[in-house]
């Protein structure tokens, strides 16, 4: 890559995980270190770029440097964050690992352990943040030429599985550009190495190598690079 190939270009990344209160102390969350968004953050501003980065939960991913970190914690507050940040975004990138569902109560105190067992939790669904900055853009709230790059982390029996379930999620967001992850025991979530697929809308879809997350992130700034209107 050229040294500040992306000088100027604002760059809106969320990464780590999302944590969804059921009372003062407690928390539905997810094992995201945040490792995969910071070295994205870390690499664009490392090129020029003006990098912000929501980040909710994280572990072990260090403080990226000479960014704008926003620091969330729910999905809701990540989904609030983004869609008042993407109108100044030439990149959004969404590489934190959202809840898909949140506790539809927030009990104002800790729940108690009571005498009848464990009380049900009752959840109900998150928005899909990636696939409602599509919407947006589509509607033209967020400019056209934002470049919108999603993540799916998938499991499969078989690395043929994570793929086809990589370009299923693919079709369905309408994003410009999706890394598809393996994961699972061991893989990806909170590790240093990340492998898997980038996937295009021009068609393409080029296999990652087994590398670091810092290399990985290079691979997907050089993609989405070429996609940035000319400046
Ligand atoms: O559907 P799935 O969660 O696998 O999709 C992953 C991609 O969608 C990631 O880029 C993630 O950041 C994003 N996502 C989101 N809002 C959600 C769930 C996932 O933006 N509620």
């Amino acid at each position: 890559a050229l040294p500040f190939d992306l000088a100027g270009v604002r760059i809106l990344i969320s990464a780590g995980g999302t944590r969804e209160p059921l009372d003062p102390v407690r928390y539905l969350g997810n094992h995201s270190s945040g490792k995969q968004g910071f070295a994205l953050a870390r690499a664009a501003a490392a090129r020029g770029a003006e990098v912000t980065v929501v980040a909710g939960s994280t572990s072990g991913a260090g403080e990226p440097a000479g960014v704008q970190r926003i620091p969330i914690s729910s999905a809701m507050e990540l989904s609030d964050e983004m869609a008042e940040r993407a109108v100044t975004a030439d990149v959004i990138i969404m590489a934190a690992a959202v809840a898909d569902f949140r506790p539809v109560v927030i009990a104002d105190a800790k729940i108690k352990k009571g005498t009848s067992g464990p009380a049900p939790i009752e959840l109900e669904t998150n928005p899909d943040i990636l696939a409602g900055l599509v919407q947006s853009r589509k509607r033209g709230e967020i400019a056209a030429e934002t470049v919108i790059v999603g993540f799916a982390a998938e499991t499969g029996d078989d690395t043929g599985g994570v793929l086809d379930h990589g370009r299923a999620k693919f079709a369905r967001k309408g994003c410009d550009l999706l890394v598809v992850n393996p994961v699972g025991a061991g893989k990806a979530f909170g590790t240093e190495d990340n492998t898997g697929w980038l996937l295009s809308t021009a068609g393409t879809e080029t296999a990652l190598p087994l590398t670091s997350k810092t290399l990985l992130a290079s691979r997907i700034l050089d993609a989405l690079a070429p996609l940035l209107p000319q400046r």
